[in-house]
Formats: structure tokens, sequence, C-alpha cells
């Protein structure tokens, strides 16, 4: 079973992004360590707390992307939908009783892997647009605290 594991090349330099995307991998080593207890409602807990959280996450990075006037930002929502979909549909098959270790197992390795590369692959190509309009923001705030 491969380990999910933070590293460099996971790291888009934006804070905010980054702190969330690690936040996602605790997620998935908590699954890992949940599943080791065999306790369901601890399973159930932080499979829906991942699911929720990551959604939460790509709504806030089209909202950043938005602000950026991301040029591609239509393709990449599209990709968050489809991610929201598949994330969903393991909250029904909890939701209607199915082996929660084998759910558990499934979102580990299909929801865990769509997420790392997502990460590495869609997010890196967003991060010079959303960099330049937060620097952006940043120039302005400092032009009207000084030129006001
Ligand atoms: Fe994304």
């Amino acid at each position: 079973m491969q380990r999910y594991e933070w590293s460099r090349e996971f790291e888009t330099g934006i804070d905010i992004i980054d702190t969330q995307h690690k936040r996602i991998f605790d997620y998935l080593i908590e699954i890992d360590e949940a599943i080791k207890t065999t306790n369901e409602d601890m399973i159930k807990g932080v499979v829906k707390a991942l699911i929720d959280y990551s959604i939460s996450h790509n709504a806030f990075e089209e909202t950043l992307m938005e602000n950026a006037n991301y040029p591609v930002l239509d393709a990449h929502a599209k990709v968050h939908e489809a991610f929201k979909a598949r994330a969903l549909s393991y909250d029904t098959r909890l939701e209607k009783g199915e082996d929660c270790v084998k759910v558990a197992k499934e979102v580990r390795s299909d929801i865990g892997l769509w997420l790392t590369n997502h990460i590495q692959r869609d997010d890196k190509h967003y991060v010079p647009y959303v960099k330049k309009s937060l620097e952006k923001g940043f120039v302005s705030r400092m032009l009207g605290r000084f030129f006001a």
C-alpha cells in the first residue's frame, strides 16, 4: 500500500493553498490509521471529513482562479465538478451501509491518487496566474496605504 507523504514536489508556493493541500495529505494518513482501528464511526468520520474538505478546498481554489482571471478556469472547474461527483458517490455508499473498510480503502487509493495527481498537474498550472494576482492585490493595498 502506497503511503501518502507531503513533499516539496507538491508545493505550489502559495501558502494558503499549500496549507490546504497538506491538510488533504493528513486526512489520507488519518484514513490509513482509522482503517487499522477497524472502528466504524472513526473510519466513516474521517472519510467524510476528507470528502467535505476536498470539495470545499476545490471551491476555494476556484475563487482564487476567478480573482486571477485564470484563462482556463472553466476546464479546471469541470475537473473539480467530476471530482465532486466521484467523491460524493463514496459518501452515498457509506450512507447505504456498505462495508466501511472496503469503501475507505477505495477512497484512500482512488481519491488519494486523484488528488495527488491533480495537485501536481492541474493545480501547478494556475500557480503563476494566482501568484501574480495576489501580488497585484498586495501592491494595490500598499498603494492605498501610502497614497490614499
Ligand atoms: Fe484544483
